[in-house]
């Protein structure tokens, strides 16, 4: 049923190519084999300057995202605290509270860039007791090929979990293939883009069971202060959203969501409005009535606060809203 669906995607693809696509991949094969400079190439094929790397498969439909999720924090009273040491390691050490549970929580996470090496190492621990580490080369061997071996330990219990991360990007192209050691699970995912337009692939193989177990696809456009994205999981759950940048102050964002052989529908509004350089608000709205607002101020350089607070709509009077707090520093 599956590989059906992937073969009818497939050929439906395919209709759509168009034939400047295939000087496209002329042009990059004879780009990679470093004999000639776009500028020799240009006056024999149609060479477009609007070549750019795709985003990855995750960072589709960002924009629409970040307008949903940022500067919102309900129930959470949180502090970040990025600070940069003189040998040029980063810290970023993060502490919250749920204000319903009372659970608190922290999290330390350094960052250590050796450039000449093209080397970069990530650990991060929280009050979970898990310590992550993140050995990443990237432009080394190939231009735009990154490769990460990602490590994590429980020392409670001694549960250990690893994957093998590779990336590769250039123009038009953005395609990543991870190893989950434990199953292990094969997760890839490619993005193309051509003026524009993004055209996204994602899968993850369960080797143990022989077995596709995630199947995705998107479809984007993406013009100056427009972006529209597309998606079908597991060719069941679809999604939609609308990012629009209307003016320097303005942003919104519209999201949209069914599972076929439901009746389940789920859509989301949201906005940013900057108010000055320093301060900025946002609301969103459900199809639960479920209303954000959001309110975020640049105290001074390297210092932000945020506000928010979470209403339901439907339940006014009785309560169940959430406030956050978050305050963020940076040195
Ligand atoms: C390409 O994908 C990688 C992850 O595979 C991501 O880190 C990178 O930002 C992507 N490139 C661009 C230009 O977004
Ligand atoms: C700290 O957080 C910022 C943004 O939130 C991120 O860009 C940066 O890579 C993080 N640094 C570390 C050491 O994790
Ligand atoms: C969807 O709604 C219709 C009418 O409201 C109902 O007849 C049908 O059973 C519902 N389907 C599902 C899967 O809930
Ligand atoms: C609205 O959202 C909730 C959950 O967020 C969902 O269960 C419900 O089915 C959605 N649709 C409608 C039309 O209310
Ligand atoms: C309204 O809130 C009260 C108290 O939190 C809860 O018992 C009730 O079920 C809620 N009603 C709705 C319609 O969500």
């Amino acid at each position: 049923m599956v590989t059906d669906y992937a073969i009818l995607w497939v050929c439906f693809i395919c209709r759509f190519i168009p034939s400047f696509l295939k000087n496209v991949i002329f042009v990059a094969y004879l780009q990679q084999q470093r004999q000639f400079k776009r500028a020799d190439i240009s006056p024999f094929v149609y060479v477009t300057d609007r070549m750019a790397v795709p985003p990855a498969y995750s960072d589709l439909g960002k924009a629409a995202k970040d307008v949903f999720s940022k500067g919102y924090g309900f129930g959470i009273v949180k502090l970040d605290l990025k600070t940069k040491s003189q040998n040029g390691v980063e810290f970023n050490t993060s502490g919250s509270t749920n204000t319903d549970t009372g659970k608190a929580g922290g999290s330390l996470e350094t960052k250590y860039k050796m450039k000449d090496l093209g080397l970069s190492l990530n650990q991060k621990w929280n009050t979970d007791n898990k310590l992550t580490t993140e050995v990443s080369v990237e432009d080394q061997l190939i231009q735009g090929l990154k490769l990460a071996l990602d490590t994590s330990f429980v020392p409670n219990t001694a549960k250990k979990s690893g994957k093998l991360k590779t990336g590769y990007k250039r123009d038009f192209v953005n395609v990543s293939c991870d190893i989950d050691f434990e199953g292990p699970v094969v997760h890839s995912a490619a993005v193309l883009g051509y003026e524009g337009w993004l055209l996204g692939f994602q899968m993850a193989f369960d080797t143990a069971k022989s077995k596709l177990v995630q199947n995705n696809f998107a479809l984007g456009y993406k013009a100056g202060d427009f972006q529209l994205h597309t998606n079908v999981n597991d060719g069941a759950d679809f999604g939609g959203s609308v990012y629009q940048k209307v003016s320097d102050q303005l942003e919104t964002a519209v999201t949209l969501a069914w599972t076929s052989g439901s009746n389940n529908t789920r859509f989301g509004v949201a906005a940013k409005y900057q108010l000055d350089k320093d301060a900025s608000v946002s609301a969103k709205v459900n199809n639960a009535s479920l209303i954000g607002v959001g309110y975020t101020q640049c105290l001074r350089p390297g210092v932000k606060l945020t506000l928010s607070a979470l209403i339901d709509g439907k339940n006014f009077s009785t309560g169940g809203h959430k406030v956050g707090l978050g305050f963020e520093l940076e040195a």
